[in-house]
């Protein structure tokens, strides 16, 4: 389906269609400070370097007040600034400032949990069993003669049960860490506090959001609760499952869509779902609701040509299905990093290969270099819109071999210290090759930052035509030249391990995953290959003008 042909005039309604996001993890993009903590200030000084990257819009991971049990994810106010990161102030200036570098601002929104320290979880607490102020979220009776077991089986996603019991002997549901307590989304004033809050961000500027854990607000709580061992790949895709992706959770979309589009133009969104992917992860991207849903499905995918060419053909199909926007994503703060991902022996358990500090086996940083760039350079040439997690365009490895006693992401204890977590893709960011924390900011970082920092940082790369950077600098400016249309045909190869795609214009793309070179059919226009000769090399992406 033809889109707009101006994608980036501020007042075109299907922008994101197409777009490219560029994530902002704001602990670890930029201090201002000096107190190790990245900061709105620090991703506003920042600006001048997404520009000239060439992406459409920034997402903020959350910079809400919160007691950070979760890197923010666990949220006391959703319509304020932590002190540390700045003020709300803060955030206009940053807004101002991003739009008039043409630069769209997505927020996060939070909806299926508050932070423990939220005003209405302590007035729940405080207020003791029975009470309506623990309505709005899931207090239970325990199971067993004296209620001392959880209620149900339910499984915290970051290890654990999912129920905590409090001082008073009631239990309370959280999907995720103890003091992110899960909302009940059948409470009026819970679904009142969502609205308003997307209204005020809109209010200020705000062009879309990014919408966490999307699919499991509305859960089935009919007494008595039904059992869910939370096994993933046992979980039903129909609907049917107590706590995921149920049919009711829709209902919630179109009402937020009816407050996108009070706005000229529309507000966009993003629904984030881990669930098992299947036909009805599209749903949410159904014009009536979000627009937009992750397909995580390259992101899950090994370096394989297999792998790539069923989730690009099946994303297609599915986002065609319901009308939806595509989206494309390889990294982001959830999941360590695509580089040391892709350079991994196809079938590794990568949990396991981060609880060994990433030695075992060893990633080669040439080989992930060499996927890393051509996995990305595919990705950019697919219609739709592409999500950059801030640093892939560094090329930054997985940092596997944090110190244990500076880990912070709740999975690690939550695991009884089993597995190691997240924090290895959210290490601050190097942007010069020397200095405090490699030019963070004017002091230390929050995590530590590995001795390699030096050679990928920012100003090292910059200019250097066969670095990452400038290949996502130089991928960004020709993508908004060539095709903005919704386009795409598979050519076929002679090799099954060389994938061929076209797009409207006369131009398309290559990626080898084969061991030997092969002909390039018409001029290239841009390689992932730094030393690229006249043949496809392995590992190796191009885009070509048809000859
Ligand atoms: C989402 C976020 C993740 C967070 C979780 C709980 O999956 O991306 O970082 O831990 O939700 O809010
Ligand atoms: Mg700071």
């Amino acid at each position: 389906m033809p889109v707009d042909a101006a994608p980036h005039d501020p007042t075109t309604r299907d922008w994101w269609r197409d777009a490219v996001v560029y994530q902002v993890y704001p602990r670890s993009f930029s201090d201002s400070d000096g107190d190790g903590i990245g900061d709105l200030p620090g991703v506003r000084s920042r600006l001048p370097y997404v520009a000239e990257l060439g992406v459409d819009a920034v997402w903020l991971s959350p910079f809400y007040p919160s007691p950070l049990a979760d890197g923010g994810y666990d949220i006391t106010d959703h319509r304020d600034v932590d002190p540390r990161l700045g003020t709300l102030a803060d955030f206009d200036a940053l807004v101002t400032d991003a739009h008039a570098h043409g630069i769209r601002v997505i927020v996060d929104v939070v909806p299926n949990h508050t932070s423990d320290q939220h005003p209405w979880f302590r007035a729940a607490l405080e207020a003791g069993p029975g009470a309506p102020e623990r309505d709005r979220y899931i207090f239970r009776r325990g199971s067993g003669p004296d209620g001392s077991l959880p209620p149900t089986d339910w499984r915290s996603h970051f290890g654990g049960p999912a129920w905590e019991r409090t001082q008073d002997g009631e239990w309370y549901c959280h999907l995720f860490a103890r003091e992110q307590p899960d909302l009940d989304w059948s409470h009026p004033e819970v679904r009142q506090y969502f609205l308003d809050t997307l209204r005020f961000w809109a209010d200020r500027g705000v062009d879309g959001f990014r919408i966490d854990v999307a699919h499991s607000l509305a859960k089935d709580l009919t007494e008595p609760l039904r059992s869910q061992p939370h096994l993933d790949s046992r979980l039903p895709l129909d609907g049917t499952d107590p706590l995921y992706d149920r049919e009711e959770v829709h209902e919630i979309y179109r009402s937020w869509r009816r407050v996108f589009d009070e706005y000229d133009p529309p507000r966009m969104a993003v629904a984030e779902t881990w669930h098992p992917t299947s036909s009805r992860t599209y749903l949410y991207a159904r014009n009536d609701e979000l627009g937009q849903v992750f397909d995580f499905s390259l992101l899950k995918s090994e370096w394989d040509a297999d792998q790539f060419r069923d989730v690009i053909t099946r994303s297609l199909a599915e986002h065609g299905a319901v009308g939806g926007g595509m989206t494309w994503v390889l990294s982001s703060h959830d999941v360590p990093r695509h580089a040391s991902r892709l350079a991994l022996p196809a079938g590794t358990d990568v949990d396991a290969w981060l609880s060994t500090d990433g030695l075992a086996p060893a990633v080669d940083p040439a080989g992930a270099a060499r996927r890393a760039r051509a996995a990305t350079l595919t990705m950019l040439a697919l219609p739709g819109s592409a999500y950059l997690y801030q640093g892939e365009e560094l090329g930054l490895l997985e940092v596997a071999d944090l110190p244990r006693d500076r880990l912070q992401d709740p999975v690690h204890e939550r695991t009884g210290r089993v597995l190691k977590g997240r924090d290895g893709c959210r290490v601050p960011l190097p942007w010069t090759a020397s200095g405090p924390s490699f030019g963070f900011g004017p002091d230390g970082a929050w995590l530590p930052q590995p001795a390699s920092f030096a050679d990928v940082a920012v100003d090292v790369q910059a200019g250097r035509p066969d670095s990452s950077l400038e290949l996502y600098r130089a991928a960004l400016h020709l993508r908004r030249k060539l095709a903005h249309d919704e386009s795409f045909a598979w050519v076929p190869t002679d090799d099954p391990l060389v994938l061929h795609f076209r797009r409207s214009g006369g131009w398309s793309c290559l990626l080898n995953f084969s061991a030997h070179e092969v002909a390039v059919p018409g001029r290239i226009l841009l390689s992932s290959n730094p030393s690229q000769g006249e043949g496809l090399a392995p590992e190796t992406a191009v885009w070509v003008e048809a000859a």
